[in-house]
């Protein structure tokens, strides 16, 4: 039998972090055998809010070593820059013929954007679920890896590969869903307790794959707490909620078991919790951060993987394009 395919990219805006490991890319280290996996830079989805050339090109190589020092084999999956494809923005011309204006403006993450940045709120930031629908349709793929923040853009992609289904009659493409391994999605939080950790936010409560040992004891420590539980079995705030979770992804259940323990009968010392916390967290990134860095010194060596990646990425979507050209009536010859 075939395998599932199985698409997901992350955009090169900046340093990886915790969540977008624990939200991503362990997943997809998880799924590389038993699925076929395109994995990908999203470039040009980082020229919506990051297009500095110079930036842009050392975070898709970054970003690209940081994928491979946490476990993704190239060898098993298509490893590649979204930009290396370009049959993804013919699909992107084509399924923004499909796509609402009205649809797109109502979209939680496009009206994020125009709050936060209203002197740049180019059409790129508009259509940005079109080429994400793009990306995944372009491999005809069924499962996506995503946090709980991508959704929304997923039951958009699902609407766009219906509408084309619809309207030419056709079942050509599925519709694809989230994927994750448990019921739970991951999110972390910043550990300043406000929002998610990301990339462009708060950059001193967000832990990064290579931060340095001593720059994430730092942020560890300063991880927002409070004077602890004063009744017993109390509902945990959102942050302490939060460092349970780290606790969870990098130290043993039996560390894990003791700290709550003592929140539930009100002994907690966060003090002590973040420390343990903090050494358990430097030798879980200690080995990614130094093979990542390892990697980033061969260029040479990242662009033969990325170029492969892109060579099996459009051995697949030149299929589908030229399916797709022939349902459009764009095929004359
Ligand atoms: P960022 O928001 O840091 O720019 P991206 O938008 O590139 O990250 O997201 C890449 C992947 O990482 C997506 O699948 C996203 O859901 C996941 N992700 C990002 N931040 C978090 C987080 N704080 N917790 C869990 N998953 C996350
Ligand atoms: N929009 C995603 C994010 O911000 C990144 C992305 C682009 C993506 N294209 C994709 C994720 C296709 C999954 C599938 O995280």
């Amino acid at each position: 039998m075939s395998k599932e395919i199985v698409v997901s990219g992350i955009r090169s805006t900046g340093h990886l972090h915790l969540g977008n490991y624990f939200g991503a890319i362990q997943n997809y280290v998880k799924m590389q055998d038993a699925y076929n996996c395109f994995f990908f830079v999203a470039d040009y989805h980082a020229l919506t809010t990051h297009p500095d050339p110079k930036e842009l090109r050392a975070n898709v190589f970054r970003v690209l070593a940081e994928n491979i020092a946490s476990g993704l084999d190239p060898e098993k999956v298509a490893l590649y820059a979204q930009s290396d494809v370009p049959e993804t923005n013919e699909l992107y011309l084509l399924l923004n013929m499909l796509a609402y204006v009205g649809e797109l403006e109502k979209v939680p993450t496009f009206k994020d954007k125009l709050r936060q940045h209203p002197d740049n709120v180019n059409a790129g930031l508009l259509t940005y679920p079109v080429l994400m629908a793009a990306d995944i349709l372009l491999h005809k793929g069924a499962k996506v890896p995503v946090g709980k923040d991508q959704e929304q853009h997923l039951e958009m992609a699902r609407n766009f590969a219906h509408r084309f289904n619809t309207r030419y009659n056709e079942e050509f493409f599925p519709e694809p869903q989230v994927f994750r391994f448990s019921d739970e999605t991951v999110k972390i939080m910043s550990l300043d307790g406000i929002g998610k950790m990301s990339k462009s936010e708060n950059v001193n409560a967000t832990i990064f794959l290579s931060d340095a040992d001593d720059v994430i004891r730092k942020k560890m420590m300063k991880a927002k707490t409070d004077q602890g539980p004063t009744e017993p079995n109390s509902v945990m705030p959102d942050y302490i909620q939060n460092l349970f979770v780290l606790l969870n992804t990098v130290s043993t259940p039996e560390v894990n078991a003791t700290f709550r323990d003592s929140f539930n009968n009100c002994s907690i010392r966060y003090g002590d919790m973040k420390k343990q916390l903090a050494e358990d967290m430097v030798t879980f990134i200690t080995p990614i951060r130094e093979k990542a860095f390892e990697l980033q010194q061969d260029h040479d060596a990242l662009r033969k993987i990325m170029k492969e990646g892109a060579e099996k990425a459009r051995a697949s979507a030149s299929k589908t394009i030229e399916g797709a050209r022939k349902l459009v009536g764009v095929n004359y010859y």
